[in-house]
């Protein structure tokens, strides 16, 4: 199973991805993630890509594109895949479709995060994050046991560099110029599940179970 979680920035792919990936077995490759981890080993690669997005702009395609085809050849992703993040752009779903075909895999869908820019900005600006193990909190609606401190690995909760309100500013004017497209992009190839990113994260995460068939009922 090959799924793509897209949606604005803050809609909650990163967390309701961890769980499904947990629960599926299989990776959560997240190219923010794995640039936030090239910046923080200080490669020339990743301090070139946090030029970017510390300013909340999109990498340029073809150092995503790069970092994705030698991600998807890793033997891990053999029994299935979840793409957090990526595609962002059109010729970033046109490079995916061919990567894949490569590999002899098909796209089995796209789980549309969908949310409101007022309860994005809330949400973002309130985001915490492990720096270690990438786990996330927000401050209000899921606070960590103790202030400050990852529940999962005890490590000091960050509030990430493009979580500043210019930054969040320019991500969601990203978004819309440049990741919305994807939207009609998937839905002409019948691959789209728009999922409701308002409720708590428990109810989402009943409709992304159902959305890729966990619950038996198909999509
Ligand atoms: P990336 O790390 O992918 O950031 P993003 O897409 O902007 O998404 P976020 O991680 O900000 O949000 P999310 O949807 O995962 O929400 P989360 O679960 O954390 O990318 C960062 C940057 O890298 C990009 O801006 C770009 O520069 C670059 N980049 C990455 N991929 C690229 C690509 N393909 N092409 C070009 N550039 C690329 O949740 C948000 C908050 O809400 C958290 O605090 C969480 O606790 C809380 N929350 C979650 N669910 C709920 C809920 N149901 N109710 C209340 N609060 C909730």
């Amino acid at each position: 199973m090959v799924f793509i979680l897209l949606g604005p920035p803050g809609a909650g792919k990163g967390t309701q991805g961890s769980r499904l990936a947990a629960e599926m077995g299989v990776p959560k490759i997240s190219t923010g993630d794995m640039f936030r981890e090239l910046a923080a080993q200080g490669t020339e690669l990743g301090l070139k890509a946090k030029g970017y997005w510390s300013a909340g702009q999109l990498v340029p395609d073809d150092i995503v594109i790069g970092l994705v085809r030698e991600r998807l050849a890793m033997p891990d992703c053999d029994k299935g895949l979840l793409l957090d993040g990526f595609p962002r752009t059109v010729p970033q779903a046109d490079a995916l479709g061919s990567l894949l075909a490569d590999l002899g895999r098909d796209l089995t869908g796209v789980l549309d995060f969908a949310l409101n820019d007022e309860e994005l900005v809330n949400r973002l600006s309130g985001r915490r994050t492990c720096p270690k193990c990438t786990a996330t909190y927000h401050v209000v609606a899921m606070p960590p046991r103790q202030a400050g401190i990852c529940d999962a690995c005890g490590g000091e909760l960050i509030q990430r560099a493009d979580d500043q309100p210019e930054s969040i500013r320019k991500r969601l004017q990203e978004y819309a110029a440049k990741t919305e497209p994807l939207l009609s992009y998937y839905r002409e190839r019948g691959k789209l599940h728009t999922v409701d990113a308002a409720p708590k994260p428990d109810a989402i995460y009943a409709e992304v179970r159902r959305a890729v068939g966990l619950d038996g009922a198909g999509k």
